[in-house]
């Protein structure tokens, strides 16, 4: 999986232009379910949440951050928190006596990366029972609000931080429709995610598109999470990055237990399909990182390590010394 463009600076968040969503004079939040026990990097996550681990010297969930306040009119992050974790809150609270501590000391440049993280819009919420995904999404009812929202899967951060933005305009072009990323996988693998039944209405440039290509745009007729190979309705999963109509928080509401015993987002947005068109953006998923294990993770530190101009040689230097260079 190649992590492409890894160093783009955020954009400035004064200056931007104006969007529709804007312009119409929509605020939106982006929802960050951040709950989960993080079993897989045990016993790490003994003592550090799984979001807090490192991708070179930022936390990974400070680059979903980034990615969830790029689209136009979102203005705020809700992390959804497990209360176990009070270290990704304090993470994003301002402390200025360090900050003045490594001012005096003369480490500027570090005094204002630490004040850029704790001066990101981002809120909590606390997910008390580990209830599955739609359950973790549905704690966010309150602070979403009344407006369309987007979830980011934590596990998962695409450096360039526009997937989710091609997914608000694809909402824009189909009537401001609910929009989902999802990306062919093989056939083998599809009991591991959510899989969308429907069919490919054009693209998102308007180019002729094979129907699982990059910027297919699909009209959604059905959801199913984590089938058999053999029900499958195609090979076509989500990604984890949704937009959403905020009906979506009503039927999450009573959602019963899906797939795993958990209540499930994919179950809510299958009944949304009966009230309102949701579309779904093929993406190329290897434009993101997947940090969701620690053979991925170690994998995306090793990417951008190589790609990252401060740290390549010395990185390169680091895997010579272990006679590992061929890794490049
Ligand atoms: C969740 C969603 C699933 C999606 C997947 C992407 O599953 O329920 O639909 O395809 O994320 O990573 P989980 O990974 O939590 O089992």
């Amino acid at each position: 999986m190649a992590c492409p463009d890894l160093t783009g600076a955020p954009r400035p968040r004064d200056g931007r232009r104006r969007g529709y969503l804007q312009s119409k004079g929509i605020r939106m939040k982006a929802v960050i379910p951040a709950a989960g026990l993080g079993t897989r990097f045990l016993p790490a996550t003994k003592g550090t949440p799984k979001e807090l681990l490192p991708v070179l010297s930022k936390p990974v969930i400070q680059y979903v951050v980034e990615e969830a306040l790029e689209p136009e009119g979102v203005d705020e992050v809700i992390i959804v928190n497990s209360r176990e974790k009070p270290q990704i809150e304090s993470y994003f609270r301002v402390d200025g006596g360090f900050e003045d501590m490594l001012r005096k000391r003369g480490k500027k440049a570090e005094a204002d990366l630490v004040h850029e993280a704790s001066s990101m819009p981002v809120s909590f919420v606390y997910q008390d029972n580990p209830r599955g995904l739609g359950h973790a999404v549905h704690c966010a009812a309150e602070a979403v609000g009344d407006e369309p929202f987007f979830v980011l899967l934590g596990d998962y951060f695409v450096p360039d931080r526009q997937m989710c933005v091609r997914m608000a305009e694809v909402s824009r072009q189909h009537g401001n429709a609910s929009v989902i990323a999802v990306a062919p996988v093989p056939a083998d693998q599809v009991s591991r995610y959510g899989i969308i039944a429907g069919e490919c209405v054009g693209s998102l440039d308007g180019s002729d598109t094979a129907d699982e290509q990059e910027g297919a745009v699909w009209k959604v007729t059905g959801l199913v999470e984590k089938p058999a190979p053999e029900d499958a309705p195609s090979h076509l999963f989500i990604v984890g990055r949704y937009l959403l109509s905020p009906r979506i928080m009503d039927l999450l509401a009573n959602q019963g237990v899906g797939a795993g015993g958990e209540i499930q987002l994919t179950d809510a947005m299958e009944r949304l399909l009966a009230e309102e068109d949701m579309y779904a953006l093929v993406v190329d998923v290897d434009e993101g990182c997947d940090t969701g294990t620690p053979a991925a993770w170690a994998g995306v530190n090793a990417r951008l390590a190589l790609k990252d101009p401060s740290t390549r040689e010395a990185f390169l230097e680091a895997l010579g010394r272990s006679g590992l260079s061929q890794a490049e």
